[in-house]
């Protein structure tokens, strides 16, 4: 019988290369290595050769920025998504992406498992395991850091006996993730959540107070609710996305400190820098509401709580989220044009907006000369607007008895 295939989802961080030995071993299997780069700061070809070093039969790597940004940042704005109101999603985002790079590899190589590093405490496990079997029922996800019960100081030894390079650097108290869309950090004194970040915790944004004391003005053009330029110049999405993090982060935009309710039942505290992602979501809400009618703007938040929750819960490769996807897409159609935004010291503010879609009209809305609103319809509208009310109070005067005191009726009794 051939030895079975595992692909495995690899950062070449400690967890995940302590895994490649750790698979071969307990499940008696090959594993092949899947390296997708999503934005974070890795030196692909180092990675691969580390894969490789720690056992790794066959180590694959993917540049997947375009993808990343154009099919899952891209709808997700659209959406405006912030979970809990807050969290743009950033981590939640690149797991169905992966997993399909995990996928596409299994097929390639005819593997029957893939495995990820999660642990089985988080969200991250639930969006792998959730997205794999969405795309790709017959596999079978395993998670060797759910099943091992090694500390650090375990994992190291491990790997030290099993020949995987331990890279030298003194470990961060702070558990990271790292995309496009942003940063996350956790463990460490963040794990207080009555104390506040301190600053070594950050790591893509300067404190606000330090932000350059001229504020920077950033103008985003949007076509069908898509960035596609930054300050007047077009560029792909990702690439935006990059510069806008940069440009943001210095004036000390896209901090959120959040105590967030995971899936799994556990509230934790969360620490991100999403400097892009803030600048770009108030943007595109504040093209929506100069082109979009009150009544859609109100249906599309309902539409965008719903949609945020199911990129948390795992449930991007799912009937519900590509009907969601439907209706976000229609309300886009007249989502172009540009919106100004100020960046001062953590803050991140529209000054101005643009579209030939606008629905404001000056001849209506203007309190000057040239006003063409017929004020005097305004009377009759309120009448039969009014009407269920006025009846209701009507009605309630008549049948409600005289105001009685509670003497009164308990002496009735
Ligand atoms: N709590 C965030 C989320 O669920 C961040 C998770 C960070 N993941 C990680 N492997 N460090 O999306």
């Amino acid at each position: 019988m051939p030895k079975p295939k595992i692909v495995l989802a690899y950062s070449g961080g400690l967890d995940t290369s302590v895994a490649i030995p750790w698979l071969r071993e307990n499940k008696s299997a090959d594993v092949v290595a899947v390296t997708v780069d999503v934005g974070q700061p890795v030196d692909l070809e180092r990675v691969r050769r580390k894969a490789e070093a720690s056992g790794a039969t066959r180590a694959y790597v993917a540049d997947a920025r375009r993808e990343f940004a154009e099919e899952f940042i891209a709808p997700a704005l659209r959406a405006n998504a912030l979970y809990e109101g807050v969290y743009p999603l950033s981590t939640a985002l690149a797991r169905p992406l992966i997993a399909r790079h995990l996928v596409r590899v299994a097929r390639k190589e005819g593997a029957q498992y893939v495995a990820h590093g999660c642990t089985g405490k988080g969200n991250d496990q639930v969006r792998f395991d959730l997205s794999t079997t969405g795309l790709a029922p017959e596999l079978e996800v395993i998670a060797p850091a759910r099943e091992w019960s090694m500390t650090r100081e375990d994992e190291i030894g491990f790997a030290q006996a099993h020949g995987v390079p331990v890279d030298a650097t003194k470990a961060s108290p702070y558990s990271t993730d790292e995309n496009l869309w942003g940063r996350s950090v956790e463990c460490g004194i963040l794990e207080d959540p009555s104390v506040e970040p301190p600053e070594e915790a950050f790591g893509w944004t300067r404190a606000p107070s330090e932000g350059p004391d001229e504020p920077e003005y950033v103008t985003i053009s949007f076509e069908r609710g898509t960035p596609t330029g930054l300050n007047g110049r077009s560029a792909p999405l990702h690439e935006l996305i990059a510069e806008l993090n940069r440009t943001a982060g210095t004036h000390g935009v896209g901090r959120i400190d959040h105590l967030e309710s995971r899936v799994v039942g556990i509230k934790s505290r969360e620490v991100y820098e999403c400097p892009a992602a803030v600048v770009l979501i108030a943007a595109h809400q504040a093209l929506e509401a100069l082109v979009l009618p009150r009544d859609v703007l109100d249906y599309k938040r309902s539409v965008e709580q719903r949609y945020s929750q199911l990129i948390y819960d795992g449930l991007w490769f799912t009937p519900l989220k590509s009907a969601l996807d439907a209706f976000v897409t229609a309300t886009q159609e007249r989502v172009s044009g540009e919106v100004a935004v100020k960046l001062y010291k953590g803050s991140a503010r529209v000054t101005g907006r643009r579209s030939e879609n606008a629905l404001y009209q000056t001849a209506l809305a203007t309190y000057s000369s040239g006003d063409q609103y017929r004020r005097q319809m305004a009377e009759g509208f309120i009448y039969v607007w009014g009407l269920p009310a006025r009846t209701w109070a009507a009605v309630g005067a008549r049948s409600a008895p005289a105001v009685v005191s509670p003497t009164r009726t308990r002496a009735r009794r």
